[in-house]
């Protein structure tokens, strides 16, 4: 066993060296031969953390026991996100550019905070995000920032809205003001529920959010938002912020932004875009419609961790009003003073200090593949999943839940005999839907739709290929058919 030489000194390079290219080997390997594993972990609750040691080593051990660990305990309580199968929630990618990526930012271990603190980093990810929001469409007013996810993207844009109401809440807060109106945002019925939470984590409460109803196509019905915004004035709420979605987390039903943003200028609220998912999309020109209207939002959010083939984590997040959400966030005690002048301190548009170099890997992501590239990639997304849904649609046996407007398919089976029987097809459905992770060959996800048990098949994966879903379809065709005989028997 080869051991560091001094106290303080780290994994001697020789080392380093080995087991790094064992390690590129190892990732190649796991890549070519992923679909050896199951989609969806296999183990029981608490079965790693039994086989984990209860104290931490006393003595270093060697990389070669910790690797085989990482291979006999850890591994198979990996569900796999690369892996093709992989069609729940919404697909992600770790690209091959963007492993690297991660690799070459975390051996650099830049903290970002400042720009002294490396000006490459702040400056990659203002120019990175340019790219992006040239990409998708959006007006050069839009100044970007990466964050980790957009939850905290969007608690971002709800503490940059309410500090632009001018009520002082950053330095007297909200409790116990008598002057303070209560505020109120708005959001559709199908929102994500990180809306909710950056309500509670500011002090704005559930009761802060008021959910609109949606049309047929689970879109935020504008003329009910209208109504809830005269309502609430006139109860002496203060409406504040509505935020629109565009493909949103169930069905990805896209809000008419356009219209969204008529009612926010009238009524001078700030308007957010959670863009998280379906945002990516705009990059092939046959999709940019799904951002219209977001050119005259404040801020929007889309996660290249989610459908730009780029390692979790990193959300990006636009704004209009940087110095808005700067007045919002920046607070420098004297150990964070920088002189610089004309530059960007990256600490100053958040809750948080220290950041990763989060930037490294975008930029390599969207290099390698290029726009054009990016856009051939999520065009074959959508044909595969809108091939899908037209074998639903073909299928007596099976219906589609919502209108599939991108990559996600929402459908359940409903087999002809049963439903005329009456059973219980949320029961069936959520059977089938565990016989089919069972398989390990594909992992779906599920929702509810209008309250009925629906399962969601997300394209995003780029391993993922046609062969791919046409076996997910006849996994999900067989299972029916055996669960349908076992009920139709029982
Ligand atoms: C529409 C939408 N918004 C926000 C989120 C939250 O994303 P994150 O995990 O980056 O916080 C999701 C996650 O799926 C989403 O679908």
């Amino acid at each position: 066993m080869e051991r560091a030489a001094t106290a303080a000194s780290d994994m001697p390079l020789e080392e380093f060296r080995r087991f790094g290219h064992r390690l590129v080997e190892w990732i190649a390997e796991y890549l070519a031969e992923i679909e050896r594993y199951p989609v969806l972990a296999r183990v029981r609750p608490g079965e790693v953390r039994e086989r984990l040691p209860a104290h931490p080593p006393a003595e270093g051990e060697s990389f070669e026991a910790i690797l085989r660990d990482f291979e006999q305990i850890v591994l198979p309580g990996i569900t796999h996100w690369n892996h093709p199968g992989f069609m729940a929630y919404f697909a992600i990618t770790g690209s091959g550019p963007g492993i690297l990526g991660e690799l070459l930012a975390a051996a650099l271990n830049v903290n970002a905070m400042l720009w002294k603190t490396s000006p490459a980093a702040t400056e990659l990810e203002e120019v990175v995000l340019d790219w992006l929001r040239q990409m998708l469409g959006l007006p050069s007013e839009f100044e970007g920032i990466i964050y980790d996810t957009a939850s905290i993207s969007s608690l971002c844009a709800l503490a940059a809205a309410r500090e632009a109401l001018g009520l002082q809440v950053r330095e007297r807060g909200l409790a116990g003001r008598a002057d303070l109106p209560r505020l109120r945002l708005y959001v559709s019925e199908e929102a994500h529920s990180s809306i909710e939470k950056g309500a509670i984590v500011l002090g704005l409460g559930q009761a802060g959010v008021r959910k609109i109803p949606t049309d047929d196509a689970f879109r935020m019905d504008v003329r009910a938002l209208e109504r809830a915004i005269a309502e609430d004035r006139a109860a002496g709420w203060r409406p504040f912020c509505v935020v629109a979605t565009v493909g949103t987390t169930s069905t990805t039903s896209i809000d008419p932004v356009a219209e969204i943003a008529r009612v926010c200028a009238r009524e001078g609220l700030w308007l957010h875009v959670d863009a998280a998912y379906a945002g990516a999309a705009a990059i092939a020109p046959e999709f940019r419609y799904v951002l219209d209207g977001c050119e005259r939002a404040d801020s929007l959010v889309v996660n290249p961790h989610k459908w730009l083939f780029t390692p979790i984590d990193l959300s990006a997040f636009y704004c209009r009003r940087m110095d808005v959400l700067r007045r919002a966030f920046s607070l420098v005690p004297e150990y964070l003073r920088a002189e610089e002048e004309g530059v960007r301190n990256l600490m100053d548009y958040g809750p948080q200090l220290g950041r990763r170099f989060r930037a490294l890997k975008l930029w390599m992501v969207i290099r390698y593949f290029g726009r054009e590239g990016l856009a051939a990639r999520i065009r074959e997304h959508v044909r595969l999943a809108q091939q899908f849904a037209a074998w639903v649609d073909a299928d007596p046996d099976f219906e589609r839940m919502a209108p599939t407007p991108l990559s996600t398919v929402c459908f359940r089976a409903r087999p002809q005999s049963l439903a005329a029987s009456g059973a219980d097809l949320d029961r069936f459905n959520e059977a089938l839907l565990e016989a089919v992770n069972a398989t390990g060959e594909c992992f779906l996800s599920h929702t509810r739709v209008r309250g009925r048990f629906t399962l969601r098949l997300a394209i995003g994966n780029l391993r993922t290929s046609e062969r791919h879903v046409r076996r997910a379809w006849d996994v999900v065709r067989a299972h029916a058919a055996r669960l349908h005989a076992e009920w139709g028997s029982a």
